[in-house]
């Protein structure tokens, strides 16, 4: 019945601390143990790995898999364990909703690790197909929510760095000793950003990053309307691609490190025109 959601950046271990909780609750506790692997699901559906991060609609997709899955799994007695990288703080609370409906005790393992560290462990990875190129490998950093031990959706919370030990038995004590919370509390304080909030701004700056390369390409200059942006954008003859995906990424990266003053995703559109104009018209 217990559920461990594991959370973690790219490559930070979160595979191999999953394969020894598993050997640990099978062996020491006599469990049987599911992981539910992102990796796997992805491995199925055919589509690589980078692939799936550069398209919000075919990560969407994976991830409902993963949710689906693993909710799936859940019975009386067997442990669970979520292998991915459960990165959206919404999505988590929605696994908790769902786990706790379910009565299930769960926790949460955050895989913690340098940026250095990670993407040296990436690029040693023997199975080359799961090597994430540079742009999604700092995508998916931008794009992480880190969990919270005072959420109650990402508690209780144990973190681990890549040398330390797993607190094996805290963790046993804490889904197997503990009553599952009482369901009727489960929809007080939600995640007060709306879900997925970085998740959907890294999407809704893409599609505007991508509709002014194309108008740019028809030759388009000066005032250029983008969907759902009251503002159009000024862009210049000279503004390229790349200049303008770099404006996005440190956009989000601002935007994550003033997460607590972010309004909601309606006006995120014209905000970020907003941005580009005061950039583009700095050059
Ligand atoms: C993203 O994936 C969806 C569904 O697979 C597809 O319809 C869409 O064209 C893709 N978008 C891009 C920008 O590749
Ligand atoms: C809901 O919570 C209240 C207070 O925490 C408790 O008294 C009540 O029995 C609970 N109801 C159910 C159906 O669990
Ligand atoms: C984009 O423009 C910048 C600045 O003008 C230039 O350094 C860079 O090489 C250009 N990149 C491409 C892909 O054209
Ligand atoms: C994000 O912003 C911080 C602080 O302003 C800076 O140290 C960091 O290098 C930035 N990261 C990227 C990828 O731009």
């Amino acid at each position: 019945m217990p559920l461990i959601i594991m959370v973690g950046c790219p490559s930070s271990g979160k595979s191999s601390r999953s394969q020894e909780l598993k050997e640990f609750f099978e062996t020491s506790k006599g469990k049987v143990v599911h992981i539910v692997s992102e990796n796997e699901i992805i491995k199925n559906s055919e589509i690589s790995k980078n692939e799936v991060y550069e398209n919000s609609s075919k990560e969407k997709m994976i991830r409902a898999d993963l949710k689906s899955n693993s909710l799936r799994k859940l019975n009386k007695n067997d442990l669970v364990i979520i292998d991915g990288g459960n990165y959206i703080k919404g999505y988590r609370y929605e696994i908790y909703c769902a786990s706790k409906s379910a009565r299930s005790t769960q926790c949460t393992i955050h895989c913690a690790v340098t940026r250095e560290k990670s993407w040296e462990f990436n690029e040693n990875r023997k199975d080359k197909n799961e090597v994430y190129v540079r742009d999604i490998f700092d995508a998916l950093w931008m794009r992480f929510e880190e969990p919270i031990s005072t959420n109650r959706w990402d508690s209780p919370l144990f973190a681990v760095t890549p040398d330390d030990q797993l607190p094996f038995e805290d963790i046993y004590n804490a889904i197997y000793e503990k009553k599952p919370p009482s369901a009727n509390q489960s929809t007080q304080n939600p995640p007060t950003q709306s879900t997925n909030y970085l998740f959907e701004l890294d999407r809704i700056t893409q599609d505007i990053v991508t509709e002014i390369t194309a108008a740019r390409k028809l030759g388009s200059i000066g005032s250029v309307k983008v969907k759902d942006s009251t503002e159009t954008v000024s862009i210049s003859s000279d503004i390229n691609a790349s200049q303008l995906n770099r404006m996005r990424r440190q956009y989000l990266n601002y935007s994550k490190q003033h997460l607590d003053t972010a309004g909601d995703l309606v006006k995120a559109p014209t905000l970020f025109v907003q941005y580009l104009n005061t950039v583009l018209s700095d050059l």
